[in-house]
Parts: structure tokens; C-alpha cells; sequence
């Protein structure tokens, strides 16, 4: 393939890369914004694969590489569960940043292009902080996949000073960069090279750690971004603009998604990166604050039954038990069967509810609820006073009303779904464990509440079958 074709391929797959990013950000568009992202990919790998770049020779690693790594990405596809996303795109992302430390050194030991002067102290710079970036990306979602997996508790682990740590870490990786770039030989550049290598991985593996359970959602899309700086890094040490464009693509869309998330949870992107909230999720209830008190009310399937069949409009709140539990489809067939008999049902999805972006939307739509009745957040909360049924399905930190009430929470200040302003509300769940945050939830103590314990899909199956009956 001749350069020009190359060049006019890559601009090609950087226009179909930003169309499926814009396809992307609405349930409705997504899959084409995935056909766009399929295409770009191909026409991306097919130009650099046959590109002026690759020699022949060169083509049956290439094709190698890609068969195992295909048939390995097809295996993971096929068999991981989408609750255990999150965990699958953190080892992704490991990928990424071991990638980035692979071709720094291969870039550095690379004696086929000569560098002189300028040129050579800039490819030089390239190298040392996309090994940096690589490496730092590397350690840390390793972490984060042993967090998100639970291999790894996820009660943050605080060192003694460190903040200084960090700092001296920073302090030695400026200096060693210097005497990397003061290196005449590639003998004398490849131990700075190696002790910032070491101490970035090492930094990886501190910074996480810290994190505690209930901002690891942010810690991955903020690895997320780390990624695509990574891969921009390898661009530039390659001279591949197209590499360039998509890891600035994908490291600024990291960066907006963790800001939001920030806002969703109502904590500083700051306070996150420096650690120490959070405890290992699903724990025993935080001593923070006042504890609720009180009885809680149970009721059965076919009470609910009633109570959604004596309603003109509902509200349901699907969560992280949902996806557990699959019940999806009988959400669905529920929300039809009401809808058929008049009743106004609709969804509220939290930004973060589930264990990862968009994870209620994706359930959703595979079980084809319509997308008009599904609504953000801000879209619906002011809507729950006029509502007859609230229907909280496997969910908890995202309705909890300590939030907002009880400033000692650990939780307080992150925006909620305030389902306990509805007539009724009635929360699906096994029993009175916590949530991911593990904090007590207030809102199963109130008067307007009802609990219907057992498995979402169990318990929806028997709604299902008492409204139809
Ligand atoms: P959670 O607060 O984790 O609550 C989920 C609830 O589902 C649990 O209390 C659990 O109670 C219940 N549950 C589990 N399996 C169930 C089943 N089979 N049937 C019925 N109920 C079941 O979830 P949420 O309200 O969706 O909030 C999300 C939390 O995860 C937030 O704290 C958020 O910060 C965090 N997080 C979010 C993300 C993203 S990006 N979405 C990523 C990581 C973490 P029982 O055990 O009593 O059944």
C-alpha cells in the first residue's frame, strides 16, 4: 500500500473513530456508533498491516499475534459476565500500558533509525514518559482488576507520609530523566530508563491501593484515560498519527466520564487520586453518623402485585442486583403488562448504579425497553412526589436518603434517586446487607416503605405471575 493510501485510510478511521464516539453517547445511536468503531478498526489495522511501515517479513508475527490475541479477546467476550466488566476493561487496560512500556524499549534499543540533535532529545522525551505513563498504567489496572475481581480487598491502604512518597518518587523519576537524556549510549540510558520503569510501577501499584471500594468506578475510567495517553505516547514514539488522534480520543473521553462520575458520587477528582475513602463494599454497615432505626415492613410478591396494580404511575429503579439476579426480561414483561393496563411506568437510572457506565442501559435495552421511558436522574427525581409506586429492583447506595440527610455518611452528598418521596416505595432485595459503599440505608426504616426480600428474578417472576393472574 502506498504511503498517500495509508495516510487517507488512517484520516478515514479517525472519522468513522469520532463518529462512533458521537454514537456512542445515546442508547438509541449506539450500535451504529459501534459499526462505525468496527469499521474504523479494520480499515485502521488493514492500513497499518499493509502499510509502507511493515516489511513482509514482518507479516506472519503480525498475523500471528493477531489470531491469538483475537481468539483470546473472542473467548473473553463470549465468557465473561457483565457484571464482571469493569474487571475485564481494567486487565484491557493493563494491555494498553504494558504495550506502551514494550515499545518504549524497543523504540530506545531500535538502532535502524538514527536520531541526531533535537529530533533525538524529542524522541527520547517520547520514550521516557510513555514508559512512564505505560508503566504507571500497567501496575494500577492490575490492581484495580484484583480490587474490582475481589482478589484484592478493597479497603484503601494507607502508608505512613504517602503524599511524600509519591513526591520523592516524583522527584527521583525527574532526576534519572535527566540523566537519561544526558546518556551518550544506549548501554548508559538503560538504567535510568529501568528505575523509572520500576518506581512508575511501583507508583501504580501505591495510587491504587489507596483508593478504597467506593471510588474504584472512577479509578477505572480514570485508568481508562491513562490508557489512551498511553497509546498516544506509543504514537509518537512510532510516528503513527492515527495512534496519536485515538489515544488523545479515548484519554480526553476518560477524563470527561471520571469528572462525571465525580459529580455522580459527589466527590473531587482530587480527593479521589489522593485516597482513603471507601471501605472494602458489601461490609458491614459504617458506625458514621446517625443509624436508622425502626422496623422495617415486608411484603410479598402478590402485595406488590396489588399495590402496582391499583397505581397510575410507577417508577422503577433498577441497580446492581438486577444485573445480579439477570431479571431484566421480567422487568420488561412487568413494565409491559402495566403499560397495557394504562399504568404510566417508567425508569430512573442513576449515573452510576450498577458497577459501571451506562451497565442499566445496557440491560435495558437488551430486554428492548423502550428508550423514551427510560430518564437520567435529573430527568425524573422531581417526578417521585407525584408517583404512586417506586420500585426499587437490586438497588441501595443510588436511593439512599442518608446522602442527603446525614452529613457524617460517608456517602453524603452524592446525588440520589429520591424514591422515599413516592406514595410507596418498595425495594427488592435479599436481605438487609448494605451496598457496594457499605453503608445502612435509611430509607428501608420509613413508614411509606415496603421490602420484598428475595432474588430480583424470583421475586418479579411471582409479581408477574399475581398481576396476571
Ligand atoms: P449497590 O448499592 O451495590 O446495591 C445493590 C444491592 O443489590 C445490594 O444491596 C444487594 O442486597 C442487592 N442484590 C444483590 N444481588 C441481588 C439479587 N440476586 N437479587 C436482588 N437483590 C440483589 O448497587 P447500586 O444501588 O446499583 O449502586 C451502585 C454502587 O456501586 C454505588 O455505590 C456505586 O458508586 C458503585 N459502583 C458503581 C460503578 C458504576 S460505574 N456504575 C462501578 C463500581 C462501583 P442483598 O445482598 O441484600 O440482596
Amino acid at each position: 500500500m502506498s504511503p498517500s493510501l495509508a495516510t487517507v485510510s488512517y484520516i478515514g478511521a479517525t472519522i468513522l473513530f469520532i463518529l462512533s464516539l458521537g454514537g456512542l453517547s445515546n442508547p438509541e445511536t449506539s450500535r451504529r456508533g459501534n459499526l462505525y468503531g468496527i469499521i474504523g478498526m479494520t480499515i485502521a489495522v488493514l492500513a497499518t498491516v499493509f502499510g509502507p511501515r511493515v516489511t513482509m517479513a514482518g507479516i506472519p508475527w503480525i498475523v500471528g499475534a493477531m489470531v491469538v490475541g483475537g481468539a483470546i479477546g473472542l473467548y473473553a467476550a463470549r465468557t465473561v459476565q457483565m457484571t464482571q466488566m469493569p474487571e475485564l476493561v481494567a486487565l484491557m487496560h493493563s494491555l494498553v500500558g504494558l504495550a506502551a512500556c514494550l515499545v518504549g524499549f524497543a523504540s530506545y534499543i531500535d538502532t535502524s533509525i538514527v536520531f541526531t540533535g533535537a529530533e533525538k532529545a524529542i524522541h527520547e522525551v517520547e520514550i521516557y514518559i510513555g514508559i512512564l505513563i505505560g508503566a504507571v498504567t500497567f501496575s494500577g489496572s492490575i490492581i484495580a482488576f484484583g480490587k474490582l475481581s475481589g482478589k484484592i480487598g478493597g479497603k484503601p491502604l494507607l502508608l505512613p507520609a504517602r503524599h511524600w512518597l509519591n513526591l520523592l518518587g516524583l522527584l527521583v523519576v525527574i532526576w534519572f530523566g535527566r540523566e537519561f537524556l544526558n546518556a551518550h549510549t544506549v548501554v548508559d540510558g538503560m538504567t535510568p530508563l529501568i528505575v523509572m520503569t520500576a518506581i512508575a510501577l511501583l507508583f501504580g501499584i501505591h495510587m491504587v491501593m489507596a483508593i478504597g471500594g467506593a471510588d474504584m468506578p472512577v479509578v477505572v475510567s480514570m485508568l481508562n484515560s491513562y490508557s489512551g495517553w498511553a497509546a498516544a505516547a506509543t504514537g509518537f514514539m512510532l510516528s503513527n498519527d492515527l495512534l496519536i488522534v485515538v489515544g488523545a480520543l479515548v484519554g480526553s473521553s476518560g477524563a470527561i466520564l471520571s469528572y462525571i462520575m465525580c459529580r455522580a458520587m459527589n466527590r473531587n477528582f482530587i480527593s479521589v487520586i489522593a485516597g482513603g475513602f471507601g471501605t472494602g463494599g458489601g461490609a458491614p454497615a459504617a458506625k458514621a453518623g446517625e443509624q436508622p432505626a425502626g422496623e422495617v415492613v415486608a411484603v410479598s410478591a402478590v402485595e406488590t402485585a396489588e399495590l402496582l396494580r391499583e397505581s397510575k404511575d410507577v417508577i422503577i429503579v433498577p441497580g446492581y442486583g438486577m444485573a445480579v439476579a439477570q431479571a431484566q426480561h421480567t422487568v420488561f414483561e412487568i413494565t409491559r403488562f402495566l403499560r397495557e393496563k394504562g399504568v404510566n411506568v417508567r425508569f430512573g437510572i442513576h449515573p452510576v448504579a450498577g458497577r459501571m457506565p451506562g451497565h442499566m442501559n445496557v440491560l435495558l435495552a437488551e430486554a428492548k425497553v423502550p428508550y423514551d421511558i427510560v430518564l437520567e436522574m435529573d430527568e425524573i427525581n422531581a417526578d417521585f412526589p407525584n408517583t404512586d409506586v417506586a420500585m426499587v429492583i437490586g438497588a441501595n447506595d443510588i436511593v439512599n436518603p442518608a446522602a442527603e440527610d446525614d452529613p457524617a455518611s460517608p456517602i453524603a452528598g452524592m446525588p440520589v434517586l429520591q424514591v422515599w418521596k413516592a406514595k410507596t416505595s418498595v425495594v427488592m432485595k435479599r436481605s438487609m446487607a448494605s451496598g457496594y459503599a457499605g453503608v445502612d440505608n435509611p430509607l428501608f426504616y420509613k413508614d411509606n416503605n415496603r421490602m420484598l426480600f428475595g432474588d430480583a428474578k424470583k421475586m418479579l417472576d411471582e409479581v408477574l405471575a399475581a398481576l396476571k393472574a
